[in-house]
């Protein structure tokens, strides 16, 4: 059972029914149709005890609070990530209460997954047989493989330069990829194609980003839900969100809404976005005090993180308000300290993340350097996205292990 009540453009404030299953806004005012629950009734079939005496693990544990019913859902094992307390690195920055929520865990490797399950689910209860999605390679990957184990046909565009891994994953999982060259200032040559194959093709939209697609938005919220369950509904100090778009940052506020309006938590942790320095808007208008539609597009964003370099942070509304009300911070990071920071985490806790998946970590180090953390803190670290995805950012730090004859002599003890 679906409990939508209707959905209300971020813009223009257009109301919509959830009969109708809209996507996008039809003033194409590039507002988020965004999802409003009846909680009075969802309040009337479960409580946290009830939600505790559940089997499934994955997604669709939180059916009710899903925007599409779990009869159309296609399933990976999406979700259902351990919750690691952070010991060794948590020792190392002098902070005991570290958590990291490990989303390379996912089927594609990163949390996007929690948002393509949802999507697709849609897809599949309007009978769409093409999927088209702008991305710089996660969300495609993942959307690539939602669609082969429905059998509908994945349309991605992604930029030239997408990871090899991510590309793979495409490939393999049997996508349309074509990758657009960036000619324009400030443009997103991915979304313009994105854009111009809905109007021309009449594809369903699926990118990560909620003006076009208000459905997946809703998965990643399933991130928090699990954090409070799997820390026994402590309350949390601090939630470190690596940031492109600012979708998944909003989906985080509306899983602590969800849970606030059904009175399952009392207080908000702080929020926190994490870009990198090369592609900052959103952080730059947060530290500015400025509003939404004062940020201008990052001409030619640029960094290691290549998960964030969206130019145009598509939900930095919500995203915006999500930070303001939970007394939150943005905070910009450089690619040596977000390298500094897959580094770390491999050597403290054995998670390999991509550079994009580890900025959140970077983001607490530079807050604990400036002094804006009580380091007795909860704080829980987003690991966005696996290392596999992009093995040769690690290479580049390293020389290639020495080729040896197999004699003993030649393996010597370095320490
Ligand atoms: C690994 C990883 N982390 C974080 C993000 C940021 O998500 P969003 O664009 O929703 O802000 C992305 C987006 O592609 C990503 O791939
Ligand atoms: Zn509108």
């Amino acid at each position: 059972m679906v409990f939508v009540e209707r959905l209300v453009c971020s813009k223009c404030s257009s109301n919509y029914r959830a009969e109708d299953s809209p996507i996008m806004c039809k003033k194409r005012d590039f507002g988020r149709l965004d999802i409003v629950y009846d909680y009075a009734a969802i309040s009337n079939k479960f409580d946290r005890t009830t939600l505790e005496k559940r089997e499934v693990r994955d997604v669709w544990r939180y059916e009710e609070l899903l925007p599409v019913s779990s009869k159309f859902s296609v399933r990976l094992g999406e979700g259902g990530t351990p919750l690691i307390h952070a010991r060794r690195l948590g020792e190392k920055l002098g902070m005991r209460n570290l958590f990291l929520k490990d989303e390379t865990r996912n089927p594609s490797a990163s949390f996007k997954d929690r948002a393509m399950t949802v999507g697709l689910a849609k897809a599949s209860e309007l009978q769409k047989r093409d999927v088209v999605i702008a991305s710089s390679g996660n969300a495609a990957a993942s959307l690539a493989a939602y669609s082969a184990a429905a059998g509908i046909t994945c349309h991605a565009f992604v930029p030239q330069d997408a990871s090899k891994g991510k590309i793979a994953q495409l490939l393999l999982f049997g996508a349309d990829v074509l990758r657009c060259k960036q000619i324009k200032e400030g443009e997103d040559p991915t979304v313009k194609m994105m854009i111009s194959a809905i109007d021309r093709f009449g594809y369903y939209p699926c990118p990560s980003f909620g003006p076009f697609n208000p459905y997946q938005v809703e998965g990643p919220k399933t991130i928090v839900y699990e954090v409070y369950e799997q820390q026994n509904w402590g309350n949390l100090d601090l939630i470190l969100v690596p940031t492109g778009s600012g979708c998944l940052l909003t989906g985080i506020w509306k899983g602590l809404e969800d849970f606030k309006k059904l009175g399952f938590i009392e207080s908000y942790p702080r929020l926190v976005a994490v870009q990198p320095k090369g592609n900052s808007a959103l952080v730059r208008a947060v530290s500015q005090g400025l509003e939404f539609d004062q940020i201008v597009p990052e001409a030619f964003p640029a960094s290691v993180a290549s998960g964030l370099l969206d130019p145009y942070p598509w939900d930095g509304d919500a995203a915006m308000v999500a930070i303001r009300k939970s007394k939150g911070a943005g905070i910009s990071v450089s690619d040596e300290e977000i390298m500094k920071a897959v580094k770390e985490l491999a050597a403290y806790e054995g998670t390999f993340a991509e550079p994009s998946g580890a900025a959140g970590l970077a983001g607490l180090e530079r807050m604990i350097e400036d002094g804006l953390i009580d380091k007795n803190d909860k704080a829980v670290v987003l690991i966005t996205g696996s290392g596999l995805k992009e093995p040769e950012k690690v290479m580049g730090m390293y020389s290639e292990p020495h080729l040896i004859e197999p004699e003993i002599e030649n393996a010597q003890p370095s320490r």
